[in-house]
């Protein structure tokens, strides 16, 4: 499986070295898709066309409105997609053009978080009354361009945990773009946006990321604490996604045996 890159940041480029140095089974890196000045030295790098002419599989690693832009011109050329910043798909109409449209596919990546399979198999039986995730990171990767002066100054010199957002899953994540992914990746899994409750709170103390994940419903209960540490790369990136991100690929890539 031929596999391209868009972005080439903290996940994309921990994605793309993998790749390039056969560390995935049955996927080949055939480049990386880049918004900087400078090129990665040790990466080849193509155009989006040449990455959608020449790739089976394109993986988003570059933010959600770099998924809104270029996704459907991805799956228009026949590639594949693998998706990391769902949160663009709070949005309907890209998430109809993106899934249905074709011909390639649209998958998604489980990205930061876990137990999406147990809660989209308790979705579907008998359904769930309520759905909660609250995310905790560290205060000052939560800082947002729409915030005041004030409000900024203060996420960032709190002594204390406070509380940024709560609300339905569907306006946290667009209010954090590059930090709600997984209140995404939730409603996604129950295929309910009003259903989740996201929270996001800022804690200057808080050496890892934190994503608390409850749901009750007909076939029980569920409580997944994740504790993930901040990638080197980008404090506001879980060094973990990178490897969920080759996770995906090797499953697309050598489907048998794997977790369906
Ligand atoms: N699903 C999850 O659990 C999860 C977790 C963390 C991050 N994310 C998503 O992944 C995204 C990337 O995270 P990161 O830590 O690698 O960010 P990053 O800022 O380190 O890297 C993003 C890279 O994409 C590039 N880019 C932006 N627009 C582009 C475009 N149009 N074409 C080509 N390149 C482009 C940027 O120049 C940058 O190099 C985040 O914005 C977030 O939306 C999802």
């Amino acid at each position: 499986m031929k596999v391209a890159i868009l972005g080439c940041g903290a996940i994309g480029g921990v994605v793309a070295r993998s790749l390039r140095d056969g560390e995935v089974p049955g996927a080949e890196l055939v480049g990386v898709v880049h918004a900087g000045p400078t090129d990665p030295p040790d990466l080849p790098v193509l155009g989006i066309e040449a990455a959608t002419e020449q790739a089976d599989l394109v993986v988003e690693c570059a933010g959600q409105r770099a998924l809104a832009e270029l996704g459907p011109s991805i799956v228009a050329s026949g590639a594949d997609l693998l998706v990391v910043s769902v949160g663009a798909l709070a949005d309907d109409a890209l998430l109809t053009k993106l899934r249905d449209t074709g011909p390639g596919t649209l998958h998604l990546c489980s990205g930061a978080v876990g137990g999406l399979d147990v809660l989209a198999a308790a979705a579907r039986e008998g359904g769930l009354s309520a759905v909660r995730i609250v995310t905790t990171k560290k205060a000052p990767t939560l800082v947002q361009r729409w915030m005041d002066a004030e409000q900024q100054e203060r996420i960032r010199s709190t002594a204390e945990p406070v509380e940024l957002m709560r609300g339905p899953a569907r306006e946290v994540t667009a209010a954090f773009p590059a930090s709600a992914n997984v209140a995404a990746s939730v409603a996604l899994a129950v295929e309910d946006w009003d259903l989740v409750e996201a929270t996001v709170v800022a804690d200057p103390n808080a050496p890892l990321t934190s994503h608390v994940i409850t749901a009750e419903g007909g076939s029980g209960d569920y409580r997944f604490e994740i504790r993930n540490h901040p990638s080197p790369g980008n404090p506001a990136t879980s060094g973990v996604v990178p490897h969920a991100v080759l996770a995906a690929v090797a499953k697309l890539a050598r489907p048998t045996g794997a977790f369906a």
